[in-house]
């Protein structure tokens, strides 16, 4: 679908239908709406009047014919309470219009600038929502796949800067597409996405957008001495893969950021099986790899002034005659040992050899993404992405990239006190921590192989598969937290 602008006034703009955001209790005589009302003989004032539309947030409204103006239908969207109204309403508001709309069969629509938030991030934020909206994972279907005519989403909005909209219109279409292409990676089945396979859709998307790649194999990891990464691979018959994309600015930074993202294709739990009820789900534990490489692809469109290396370990967590034991020591790559308590607490396992290797790179920050813990859904629900960190600067510049993105994050604790949990009798360290404070223990495990670089840790276990489906997304992964990076690189 393409995302236009328009400086007209909106009776101008000829196109399937007009959607129009209207606020809890605003009377449609009065201000904007005044004038969509006259013009469509007072179906606002009688919509609201019979109490079939009042402009609580969820609520739509659609007529056809709506009278005096070029659009053939008019689509009214409760908007709520005009002082709760942010960035990510128009967001959700844009993606509920779209996906509604596409099942109306429109081929076009224009949506109205309806608040007084800037322009530029009301214009990304539309074209964001709607576009992430259209995505569904139904690649694999052979009948009855999602049908979708519309072609363009014009966003109304008389007398402003058209430049300004372009650029905020072509910002927010690299955001959603980079955002559906970790979806589409996130949701293939793992006997497609394999280490290897990942490491193929890195590579596409470096020539693509020109970033340079550097696939590490088993060989080079072994002569790196990633005896933790390596620990977890070892079980599957697919070869691991460490897969580096590396964003250089044309004027030269002394900063770094690297982004690390899990890539466990599958996650059986290894020799610890997990069980086989919703195992199959285990597929998007690759999630924060696949949200790695789509930030990466945004990032070299996007052109910040800072170095950027995304870094993902990709491996399948298998059990098998050559899989680790419960109770196996392993070596890291900075010499610490590890015991392995549990092989289904692979992701810190393979995190701990990825970070080092980022710090080896030179990285001067370090954020990492990883479905680590089912205990951030005890902890936080499926709302609040968990971050934990060192060093408290940088994880507020993380708090405020999510805000802006209006993605949901939540610091939790990372005192020296947990490291008590994940004392060893017989290694520097052990990959569990016992049943209390599971998202907090995870991520100490990841901190003492980061040492002294800033570094900060998102927990998206709970936040990466949506499994209702909304108005506005559709059930399946979500790829959360790729908007946040992209703030937190491109401010
Ligand atoms: N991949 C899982 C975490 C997960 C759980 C992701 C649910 C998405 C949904 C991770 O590797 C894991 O198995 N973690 C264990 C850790 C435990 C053994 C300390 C867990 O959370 O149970
Ligand atoms: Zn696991
Ligand atoms: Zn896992």
């Amino acid at each position: 679908m393409e995302v236009k602008a328009d400086s007209r006034k909106f009776h101008e703009i000829e196109c399937d239908a007009l959607v129009v955001a209207v606020f809890e209790g605003e009377k449609p005589e009065e201000g904007a709406l005044a004038e969509i009302n006259k013009r469509s003989n007072g179906v606002i004032t009688s919509l609201i009047e019979t109490g079939e539309f009042t402009g609580k947030s969820g609520e739509s409204a659609y007529v056809h014919n709506p009278g005096d103006m070029k659009a053939r239908r008019l689509l009214l969207v409760g908007a709520g309470k005009r002082e709760e109204f942010t960035t990510d309403s128009v967001r959700k508001l844009a993606g509920t219009a779209a996906r509604a709309l596409r099942g109306k069969k429109a081929r076009s629509f224009a949506f109205l600038r309806r608040s007084q938030l800037s322009i530029g991030e009301g214009a990304q934020a539309a074209t964001e929502g709607a576009l992430i909206s259209l995505f569904d994972p139904d690649k694999y279907h052979t009948s009855d796949k999602t049908e979708s005519r519309l072609e363009a989403m014009i966003l109304a909005a008389p007398d402003a800067d058209l430049d300004e909209v372009k650029r905020a219109i072509e910002r927010g279409r690299i955001i959603a597409e980079a955002t559906n292409f970790a979806r589409e990676v996130i949701n293939e089945p793992a006997n497609v996405m394999t280490p290897a396979e990942l490491a193929r859709r890195a590579e596409e998307v470096a020539k693509d957008y020109g970033l340079e790649l550097d696939v590490l194999d088993e060989a080079r990891m072994k002569d790196l001495g990633m005896g933790s990464l390596m620990g977890v691979a070892q079980g599957s018959a697919e070869p691991a893969k460490l897969i580096v994309l590396t964003y250089s600015p044309k004027a030269q930074s002394s900063e770094t950021i690297a982004i690390v993202g899990k890539g466990v294709t599958f996650d059986t739990g290894g020799i610890s099986i997990k069980p086989s009820d919703g195992m199959e789900k285990m597929k998007y534990d690759m999630a924060g790899g696949a949200t790695t490489i789509g930030a990466m692809r945004a990032i070299a469109q996007l052109k910040p002034s800072v170095n950027v290396i995304g870094i993902v370990p990709a491996v399948e967590n298998m059990p098998g005659g050559r899989a680790q034991r419960p109770g196996d020591v392993v070596r890291a790559m900075t010499g610490k040992t590890i015991e392995v308590i549990n092989t289904d607490a692979e992701g810190r396992l393979i995190l701990a050899d990825a970070v080092a290797y980022a710090r080896k790179l030179g990285a001067t920050k370090i954020v990492d993404l990883a479905t680590l813990t089912g205990a951030v859904s005890v902890a936080l629900g499926d709302v609040y992405v968990a971050v934990l960190g060192t060093d408290q600067a940088w994880i507020d510049q993380v708090l405020a990239a999510g805000k802006k993105a209006g993605e949901k994050i939540w610091q939790l604790p990372l005192d020296k006190e947990y490291r008590e949990q994940i004392k060893s009798e017989i290694a520097d360290i052990k990959n569990v921590g016992g049943r209390k404070a599971g998202t907090i223990t995870g991520a100490y495990f990841i901190r003492e192989f980061v040492e002294d670089t800033p570094w900060a840790h998102l927990d998206i276990a709970s936040t990466a598969w949506n499994e209702n489906g909304k108005p506005h997304l559709a059930v399946g992964p979500t790829g959360v937290c790729l908007r946040t990076l992209v703030n937190l690189v491109c401010e």
